[in-house]
């Protein structure tokens, strides 16, 4: 339908204002009044290039928020386009697409005729639109291939999308112009949504909508989920609180925990007594690092780090100079891409220790010895370990989910398998893990205080 000229002229006075605003476009297309919370989305949208990540307990309104920016988008910007998602086609058509469904229906009729909504699509006569694709791990084409003046990508549940989408969306999505909203009940601890709240943090713009500050969350709600779960439960806060949760079922080492063991403070008396002991993780394959730990009783530091380094020679001189810095009691270095550094170590004259992660565990409970390390590295997180304020350790240490084998043994995820779920490679976790391979004792113990003196086990005999 054509606008009338007065109708047109309305719109060309309008557009600039709303542009700026979504809320002012919503307040006045609809004549409904958005929270305060839904007002800080609205904001932080409208700057050009916004990368905004909403995480959120249940029905605070935040796929409204999606539905209401379709409309304003396509009306405020030239050769617009919209890729849509959300993991499955009942949360996406039915959740979403049934909303925007309903705010169009219920806009001024010279603004709805200017959109057509199909089971698909929202085109506006201008030829912008948006478009509705769920994907799967096979199709995860979602938010691929779409090019466009002005851009806007939105995911809904973005906690359960698959990873698959992301790494397919790849550079779009971070492109400068590009508008980004994610939101989702933060439901999972692993994966590009948890990631835009944690180690991407500083990429995105977050936003927590708590069901408890909401007017549009009833009071029965959230205390049915209270008096069902708790108020300190995983439930109230993914449900209510619009928190992550502190444990996934699978989830190794629990969020908690790690924070945690990441504000504690130690005295230096509380672990100088202890064994010292250094792990080192070499890098796998090209973009992992290289990471040298050390630990000693209940205190951690990370010593070193540098991308992929292939040069053995020159790592073995690194550890040695560690090794002989801290009076080092024991160094355990990962077999896998470990063996150049250790061979080049024995020349030097070192007794380094080669771990196999695959090798049998000391322990009938753990399926292999990086079970073990990881298992022993759980407890001591758990009785006072502590350890430095490392995003990407952090990030580490709760990445691998754990399983149960037929033998009853705990088994850790592999990085192979990490990777596939696009869980970067847990290095740093590794290298600290690697210093609890074996038991240690502290080498005065075994030599004597004075070095210099020969062991003789007949002496005073
Ligand atoms: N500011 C508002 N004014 C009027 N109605 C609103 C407003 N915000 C949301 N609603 C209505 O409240 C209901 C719940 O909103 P919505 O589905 O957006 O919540 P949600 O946070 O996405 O929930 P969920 O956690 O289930 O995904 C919808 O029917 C929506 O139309
Ligand atoms: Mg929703």
């Amino acid at each position: 339908m054509m606008l009338s000229q007065q109708d047109a002229e309305f719109l060309k006075k309008k557009i600039p204002q709303w542009r700026k605003d979504p809320a002012r476009f919503v307040k006045e297309v609809w004549r409904v009044e958005p929270t305060d919370q839904q007002k800080e989305f609205l904001q932080a949208i409208a700057k050009p290039g916004a990368k905004v990540s909403v995480k959120s307990g249940h029905g605070t309104g935040k796929t409204t928020c999606f539905a209401w920016i379709i409309p304003w988008f396509l009306t405020c910007f030239a050769k617009a386009k919209i890729p849509v998602t959300a993991p499955t086609s009942a949360q996406l058509k039915d959740a979403l697409w049934a909303e925007l469904k309903m705010w169009w229906n219920a806009m001024p009729v010279q603004l709805h005729d200017l959109f057509e909504w199909t089971n698909d699509h929202f085109t506006c006569e201008t030829g912008s639109f948006a478009m509705a694709r769920t994907a799967s791990k096979d199709r995860p084409e979602a938010l691929q291939g779409i090019h466009a003046d002005n851009i806007l990508f939105l995911v809904d549940e973005a906690s359960g999308v698959f990873e698959e989408v992301f790494v397919t969306a790849g550079s779009a999505l971070s492109a400068e112009n590009a508008r980004v909203a994610m939101a989702s009940n933060p439901t999972r601890v692993t994966g590009y949504f948890y990631n835009s709240h944690n180690i991407n943090r500083h990429f995105w713009e977050k936003l927590t909508f708590n069901g408890e500050e909401s007017p549009r969350v009833s009071k029965q709600y959230i205390e049915s989920i209270a008096n069902e779960y708790g108020r300190d439960s995983d439930v109230y806060r993914v449900r209510v609180l619009g928190e992550f949760p502190n444990a996934s079922d699978l989830q190794f080492i629990s969020l908690k925990i790690v924070e945690e063991a990441k504000n504690r403070n130690i005295r230096k008396e509380q672990f100088n007594f202890a064994p010292t002991i250094i792990g080192c993780d070499p890098a796998w394959t090209g973009p992992d690092e290289l990471v040298v730990y050390l630990r000693q009783g209940l205190y951690s530091k990370r010593l070193y780090t540098c991308l992929k380094n292939d040069n053995d020679i020159v790592t073995a001189g690194i550890i040695a100079r560690f090794e002989d810095e801290y009076n080092a009691d024991a160094v355990f270095i990962d077999q896998g891409y470990g063996t150049g550094i250790w061979s080049a170590g024995e020349t030097m004259g070192r007794s380094w220790n080669l771990i196999a992660f695959g090798g049998k565990s000391s322990d009938l409970g753990y399926a292999n010895k990086r079970a073990e390390m990881w298992g022993n590295m759980k407890e001591w997180l758990i009785n006072g370990g502590v350890i430095e304020d490392d995003e990407i350790l952090t990030n580490d240490l709760i990445g691998p989910e754990a399983g149960v084998n037929l033998k009853g043994q705990i088994q850790l995820e592999s990085k192979d398998d990490m990777k596939k779920r696009g869980q970067p490679s847990p290095n740093r976790a590794d290298a600290l893990a690697l210093t609890f391979a074996y038991p240690v004792i502290k080498k005065e113990c075994y030599l004597g205080n004075n070095r210099q003196q020969s062991y003789d086990p007949f002496a005073g005999m």
